[in-house]
């Protein structure tokens, strides 16, 4: 991998997959310099970062990425930046999309233009695999056409679209990365894996959308993050990686390892109303990273999946507090009157 970049801003770095990226950015590179920029809206938490917030290396602002005041303070004398902030969760983008369309969008051609100003070496815009619709069969290559289907994933495909066109027009060194569906440590219980993880543990029920033959591709925080990093030190600019696990699966499979795993009853499964418009298959080529990148994930799975669990099992104090507050008021919003 080329050299240790000088000063990266890492957007939304108090979130999930932000904050396995910083963890792993600061330790591979002991001389990088890292801002933080996170609006510490619903998923976000100190604690995730908090391995790293006395490091005298690592400073945090809080601020939102569509705030031009904010951004351009940010943004003095970095060099790299990587835009992790965003809201990305489906279900509630269905409930109302504004803010996704304030962060995804607005919020990514803000931090495109600061950083054009600042005159960055490196662009990462971290995008997701949803931006290519849904495949019934193969792969999604990064010559697919996007074609999302949900506001939430129309809202990253805003935000790609509004970077590639900051490095048509003006020259900003803009590398894009689409991730596979990510799990791991760390994650906001809203999504499939945490949310049916904890409430395994909890005894409570899990709601299964339809029938639960959906299927999606894995991949780990940590793989996910460094695949990104891959991408920020050693991608072309105005090119497009896809970073997944090549872990295929149907829900109804992960729900049934989640029991397994948690000890917990198959009672607890609940099949309810499916989520609108929903995608049927996410599969990914990532044929592109492994050759062009010298990336590949490195955990199984099985492994991945047992560590997350046990994790989740250890550190109630991490997430028996989010469920209550705003979370409870999203999970009435979501799941009243369905399980
Ligand atoms: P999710 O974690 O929301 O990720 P995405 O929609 O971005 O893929 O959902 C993953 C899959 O799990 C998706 O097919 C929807 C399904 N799902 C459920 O069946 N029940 C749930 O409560 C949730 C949150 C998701």
């Amino acid at each position: 991998m080329s050299s240790s970049p000088k000063r990266v801003l890492v957007t939304g770095g108090a979130g999930f997959i932000g904050s396995h990226f910083i963890r792993l950015l600061m330790a591979e590179h002991p001389t990088t310099e890292v801002v933080n920029l996170d609006a510490m809206t619903y998923a976000a938490s100190h604690e995730n970062v908090a391995e790293v917030a006395d490091d005298p290396r690592y400073s945090f602002v809080e601020g939102d990425i569509a705030d031009a005041e904010v951004v351009a303070k940010a943004m003095q004398g970095v060099t790299h930046v990587a835009n992790f902030a965003a809201e990305s969760h489906v279900d509630r983008s269905i409930h109302g999309a504004v803010d996704f369309i304030r962060t995804d969008v607005l919020g990514t051609y803000v931090l495109c233009e600061a950083a054009r100003k600042e005159g960055v070496e490196r662009f990462l815009q971290v995008s997701t695999d949803e931006v290519y619709g849904s495949i019934d069969q193969g792969s999604f290559t990064e010559e697919h056409p996007l074609e999302p289907s949900s506001p939430y994933s129309a809202s990253k495909a805003g935000g790609d679209l509004q970077a590639l066109a900051y490095m048509h027009t003006f020259g900003l060194p803009v590398i894009i990365t689409r991730g596979s569906n990510t799990y791991g440590p760390n994650q906001y219980p809203e999504k499939l894996i945490p949310l049916f993880v904890t409430n395994a543990l909890d005894g409570q029920k899990l709601p299964v959308y339809g029938d639960g033959s959906q299927v999606r591709d894995w991949i780990h925080g940590r793989d996910h993050a460094n695949g990104i990093l891959y991408a920020l030190l050693g991608g072309t600019p105005g090119e497009v990686y896809n970073i997944g696990g090549g872990n295929e699966r149907t829900n109804m499979w992960i729900t049934k390892q989640i029991l397994e795993q948690t000890g917990a009853s198959e009672e607890l499964i609940t099949y309810v109303e499916d989520r609108l418009g929903h995608d049927v298959r996410y599969s990914l080529d990532t044929s592109k990273a492994q050759r062009e990148l010298g990336w590949k994930p490195e955990i199984s799975f099985d492994q991945g999946l047992a560590d997350t669990v046990a994790w989740y099992k250890e550190r109630r104090d991490w997430w028996e507090p989010i469920k209550s507050g705003e979370y409870k008021e999203f999970y009435e919003k979501q799941y009243a009157g369905k399980v």
